[in-house]
């Protein structure tokens, strides 16, 4: 059909895409269409605002390789992740969850570690970290043979693959856990970092005059077969940050509490302040599925 307006614009692309043979699919599609067609009307968008838009997103493009994912952090820094995150965990989004976004920096194949077992894996600062994990199923009874991840940037703000001078999978471990739904480990206790600033996502924070910073947090990925697998995140609860998260992850139940200790720490290798950490995770039934890495 020959197009007369912008207005016949609009119906022409979904009589195209009619024929779609997923029905899902061709449901996306079509209100990602209609969304978007009726966003550039919103804001009466010009031909250089549209082009600077197409620029934006091929620069996302660029930026993201095997060691960094610059097309994540936007999605984590307009808040898309956490509505997605928030939409599908807690029975659909209809109770509280301990759910939360993913982020850019998780790896596969980080290294099995024993229970009890410490994921500093190279010289780094910060005070002893001694974490105890439980998992519960939801109706409370522990959960044994979750293969849990756990992965933290180091307290300089940096995950590894970030920074050479650090030892590969540093701050990674992967563990299961025991019959009493328990696992636990040594690491370091983490402080919050700013998310990378160097490309397309800077440049929008700095337009938005909004600061770069997450809180301190550490991360876990729970799975089982007959659980929906759990990414989370545990907060430290002193950081000034936790209401103001660039990446809006942080829920109230998230917040865990990093005990200072002054008594005697469990190893003779610990010199100058010391914290514990326990939470319990509960799962949910439903599918185990593994995100895809969004970096190697
Ligand atoms: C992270 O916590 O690893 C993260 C999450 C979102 C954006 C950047 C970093
Ligand atoms: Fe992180």
């Amino acid at each position: 059909m020959f197009i007369a307006s912008d207005e016949e614009v609009t119906p022409a692309v979904l009589a195209a895409m009619e024929n779609t043979a997923d029905p899902r699919f061709k449901a996306i599609i079509a209100s990602l269409v209609k969304h978007l067609h009726a966003f550039a009307r919103d804001v009466n968008l010009t031909e250089s605002e549209w082009e600077r838009g197409i620029g934006y997103l091929v620069e996302l493009g660029q930026r993201t390789n095997d060691r960094h994912n610059e097309a994540i952090l936007a999605s984590d820094a307009i808040g898309l992740s956490t509505l997605v995150c928030l939409m599908n965990n807690g029975q659909g989004g209809n109770t509280e969850t301990a759910a939360a976004l993913l982020g850019p920096f998780w790896r596969m194949k980080s290294p099995v570690t024993e229970s009890g077992g410490s994921i500093v894996r190279s010289a780094t600062p910060g005070p002893a970290l001694f974490a105890d994990i439980q998992v519960k199923d939801a109706k409370g009874n522990p959960v044994s043979g979750v293969e849990v991840d756990v992965w933290q940037a180091s307290p300089v703000g940096k995950y590894e693959n970030q920074d050479d001078t650090q030892a590969d999978m540093n701050l990674r471990g992967k563990f299961t856990t025991d019959s009493e739904g328990k696992f636990s480990f040594r690491s370091v206790k983490p402080a919050g970092y700013p998310v990378p600033t160097d490309g397309p996502v800077g440049e929008l924070l700095r337009a938005q005059k909004r600061h770069p910073y997450r809180p301190a947090h550490l991360h876990f990925l729970l799975f089982k077969n007959g659980f929906k697998t759990l990414v989370t995140q545990i907060f430290v609860d002193d950081d000034k940050h936790l209401e103001s998260d660039v990446v809006f992850g942080v829920t109230k139940k998230l917040v865990g509490d990093f005990r200072k200790r002054t008594d005697k720490a469990p190893a003779s290798d610990v010199s100058g302040d010391w914290y514990t950490l326990s939470y319990t995770f509960h799962m949910e039934p439903g599918e185990a599925l593994l995100p895809t890495p969004p970096i190697r």
